[in-house]
């Protein structure tokens, strides 16, 4: 029965890349109307999965919502300042941004872990084409063992970006990006999140709402670097 309505969810082209589980979530919570699952879908990934995503051809950085705006040679300059020994960097909820593989430091391994299936295969492809130490994997952030799973086979010293994710995982469960975050620091060496400064529609400045995240952040790990650019905000935390 449940295996039939998520199949029926999935249907629909823009949903049809995503891991059951998500799907699955929708269902639960539209009460197992697959209209009302779509609409949750819509809502909550729909601004990733536009059609211009969807079928663009080549890098995606320039499309994504959350990459547009960067400027990666002074983004990630900016962050692995200080972070001096990477072997691997895992950046969950990835969106397009395996596209700038080329931007991080010399020879390290990318995994971007990532719902959208069909980024997924675009960045395989692309890591492929090229022969770089790189893949994206396709898997659902609430799959907490999965993202251990990742996190314990990667070389270290691991970097995890979590780059303007943790709003989405909010959205589903209030709180879960915390219980995240306190299993990632146990399986790597830096954190790296960022927040938007600017709700994704634009405007008004968001910062403010995140102290919730900040007394987490700082109660229990260390903050080494705290910073501002292309409209969001980046923290590095360390244990
Ligand atoms: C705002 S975008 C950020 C993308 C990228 N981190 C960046 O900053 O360029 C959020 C991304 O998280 C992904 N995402 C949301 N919920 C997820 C989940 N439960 N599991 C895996 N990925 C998820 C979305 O598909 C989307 O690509």
């Amino acid at each position: 029965m449940e295996e039939r309505l998520i199949d029926e969810v999935k249907k629909k082209k823009e949903f049809s890349g995503l891991p059951d589980s998500v799907v699955m979530r929708a269902l639960e919570e539209s009460g197992d109307d697959v209209k009302e699952a779509r609409a949750l879908l819509r809502k909550y990934f729909g601004v990733f999965l536009t059609n211009r995503v969807l079928k663009g051809k080549g890098g995606l950085l320039d499309v994504h919502i959350s990459s547009k705006k960067r400027d990666y040679n002074k983004f990630y300059s900016e962050i692995f300042e200080g972070i001096r020994d990477v072997g691997s960097v895992v950046d969950l909820g990835c969106g397009a941004n395996g596209f700038s593989y080329e931007y991080l430091p010399k020879g390290v391994d990318y995994m971007g872990v990532e719902a959208a299936g069909q980024l997924v295969d675009k960045m395989n492809g692309f890591f492929g084409n090229k022969d770089l130490s790189a893949r994206a994997i396709h898997a659902d952030l609430f799959d907490v063992d999965s993202v251990v799973g990742i996190l314990k086979k990667a070389k270290k010293d691991r970097v995890v970006f979590m780059f303007q994710v943790v709003d989405a995982l909010e959205s589903v469960e209030r709180n879960f990006s915390l219980k995240l975050i306190g299993e990632i620091m146990k399986n790597c060496e830096a954190l790296v999140i960022s927040v938007p400064l600017v709700s994704l529609g634009g405007g008004k400045k968001f910062a403010v709402k995140r102290k919730w995240l900040m007394d987490f952040l700082e109660e229990n790990y260390k903050v080494e670097k705290d910073f501002e650019m292309f409209g969001e905000r980046v923290l590095i935390i360390q244990k």
